[in-house]
Formats: structure tokens, C-alpha cells, sequence
């Protein structure tokens, strides 16, 4: 049984998903045109990955019968303030991210909705290898310090296609 409170916390995080999708997006563009191209590159990756996040959320509620619902998003920042503090962003929202999930896994336990619990596992998972990656990109960009920001724009993708196994 699909329950009410669980349908709402999905729909939810369909904004969250979205918020992230367009946050990432002003991120991208922010370093796109400060001619960080890799850096760029990869934070356009990440967007897309997020409005996969959720169109994933969107048609597992449609599927159970429920109704997704689709929100506007919140305007993003236009401006950051440098690729440490931009990092920084990225992983505190990436743990709030984990937080949300976390939050409809235990509501799913309350409700003994076991499918939706088994369906999130990915979504367990994949916060993991978020929050591991961004990690290790904020470790990288320590080691090199910020006069070597070329070398860290230029390596950027190789460490995301590193993790991805290609
Ligand atoms: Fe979809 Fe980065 O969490």
C-alpha cells in the first residue's frame, strides 16, 4: 500500500532532486564562464544527474498509482565565491540530500511500505558515491592549492570517469 505521507516525501524529493539539478546547472555556467572548463564539465555531468534522480522519483511515484507533482525550483545563486567555497557547497548539499533520502527510508519503515524501502536502496547507495566523490574532489583540490587550478581543471573529468569505471 502506497501511503499518503510517503507519496508526499517522494514528491518532495522531486523538488530537492530538481533544486540540486539547477543549482549544479548555475554552478556549471558560473565556471564555464570563468574558463574552468573541466570543472565546468563536470558539475554539467552532475546536473544531468540529478534530473535523472528526478525523473526516477517522478515515474516510481506515477507507478504505484500515486501523482507526481512538478514544482518550480528555486533560483540558484548566480555568483560563488571561488572553487573551494563552491566545493564546499556541493558536498554540504549533497548531505542534505542524504539526509532527505534518509528521512523517507525511515517514514517507509514506519509506514512497512517494503517496496518503496527496497526501491530506495539505489538512492542509499548512490548518496555514498556523492558524497565519496566530492570528497575526493575537495581532497584534490587541497593537494594542488591554488596555483596549480589549471591541473586541477584539466584532471577533473578523468577522476569522475575514474570513479565510473570507463
Ligand atoms: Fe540526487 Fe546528488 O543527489
Amino acid at each position: 500500500m502506497f501511503k499518503k505521507s510517503v507519496e508526499d516525501l517522494l514528491n518532495r524529493q522531486v523538488e530537492r532532486e530538481g533544486n540540486s539539478a539547477v543549482l549544479y546547472l548555475s554552478m556549471a555556467s558560473w565556471a564555464e564562464t570563468n574558463s574552468y572548463a573541466g570543472i565546468a564539465e563536470w558539475l554539467y555531468a552532475q546536473a544531468e544527474e540529478e534530473k535523472m534522480h528526478m525523473l526516477k522519483v517522478i515515474r516510481y511515484i506515477n507507478e504505484r498509482d500515486g501523482k507526481a507533482v512538478i514544482p518550480s525550483f528555486d533560483k540558484p545563486p548566480a555568483d560563488f565565491d571561488g572553487l573551494k567555497t563552491l566545493f564546499d557547497q556541493v558536498l554540504d548539499h549533497e548531505k542534505f540530500i542524504t539526509g532527505s533520502i534518509n528521512e523517507i527510508v525511515a517514514e517507509t519503515i514506519k509506514e512497512n511500505d517494503f517496496s518503496t524501502h527496497n526501491w530506495l536502496q539505489w538512492f542509499v547507495s548512490e548518496q555514498v558515491e556523492e558524497e565519496s566523490s566530492v570528497h575526493a574532489v575537495i581532497d584534490r583540490l587541497n593537494l594542488v592549492g591554488d596555483h596549480n587550478l589549471y591541473i586541477f581543471d584539466r584532471d577533473i573529468m578523468s577522476m569522475r570517469e575514474e570513479e565510473n569505471g570507463e
